[in-house]
């Protein structure tokens, strides 16, 4: 279980988060909502410690873990999947996904690549291209697979959606609905609710770095909906 506990995160005088509360539990999928500027990308830069939190903290398994640099994260079974995605452009689809994997256990590398093809096709024949001359939707399947080939038990992913046609968004979250529905937790971070409860257990409503609604996304999807929609 993922559990963060009012946390607070700070950028000189600029405070981004206050007292956020939130839990992924083990096999779950949690979706935090949120305008551009509501502290969506602070909260997974404070989990995967890009930020050192100005109070509260990241526990993941019981264990406090912000503050601790990112590779260990990985090695607790942690994929984070940034915004903006972050592929090496230079390098080759199927480089950027053995990157992905170097914490793994060797000798379920190929297996692992081999699955991540069966989840994305599309990357298949790409493999040896230059991951920069991918579309963005193919950047953003090759940024979620290089995520999962550590066979993280969480993973966590900064707005997949952005820049993207609603056609390649809802592959990308079709292959997030597969990921969960192995076991795999997710938290998702997306400006698009519509989105995000297609997948979500749970939801998380940020404003201006706070929490301001959250449950069960069966009872607040629609309130939530109504609310963007408005
Ligand atoms: N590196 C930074 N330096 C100063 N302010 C920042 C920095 N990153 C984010 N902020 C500010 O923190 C707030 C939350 O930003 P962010 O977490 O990126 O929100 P979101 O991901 O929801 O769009 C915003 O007011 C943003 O301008
Ligand atoms: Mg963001």
């Amino acid at each position: 279980m993922l559990s963060v506990s009012d946390l607070d995160v700070s950028y000189g005088r600029v405070r981004a988060l206050r007292g956020v509360s939130l839990t992924v539990p083990d096999g779950g999928s949690v979706a935090v909502l949120g305008p551009n500027g509501a502290g969506k990308s602070s909260l997974m830069r404070a989990i995967f410690g890009q930020v050192r939190p100005t109070g509260g903290t990241v526990e993941w398994d019981g264990e406090v873990i912000s503050g601790r640099p990112a590779y260990k994260c990985v090695r607790s079974g942690l994929a984070h999947v940034p915004e903006g995605r972050e592929v090496i452009a230079r390098l080759s689809v199927h480089e950027n996904l053995l990157m992905g994997a170097y914490v793994a256990d060797r000798s379920t590398v190929a297996e692992q690549l081999e699955q991540m093809l069966e989840l994305f096709p599309s990357l298949r024949r790409r493999l040896k291209v230059a991951s920069g001359r991918l579309s963005g939707g193919e950047q953003q399947m090759l940024a979620i697979a290089r995520g999962l080939m550590s066979r993280p038990r969480l993973i966590a992913i900064d707005e997949p959606s952005m820049g993207l046609a609603p056609a390649v968004a809802n592959m990308v979250l079709e292959g997030l609905r597969k990921v969960h529905a192995s076991g795999t937790a997710v938290l998702l971070v997306e400006q698009n609710a519509a989105l995000a409860l297609r997948l979500a257990e749970d939801i998380v409503v940020f404003s201006h770095g706070e929490v301001v609604t959250s449950g069960s996304a069966k009872e607040l999807g629609p309130e939530v909906l109504d609310h963007y929609a408005a």
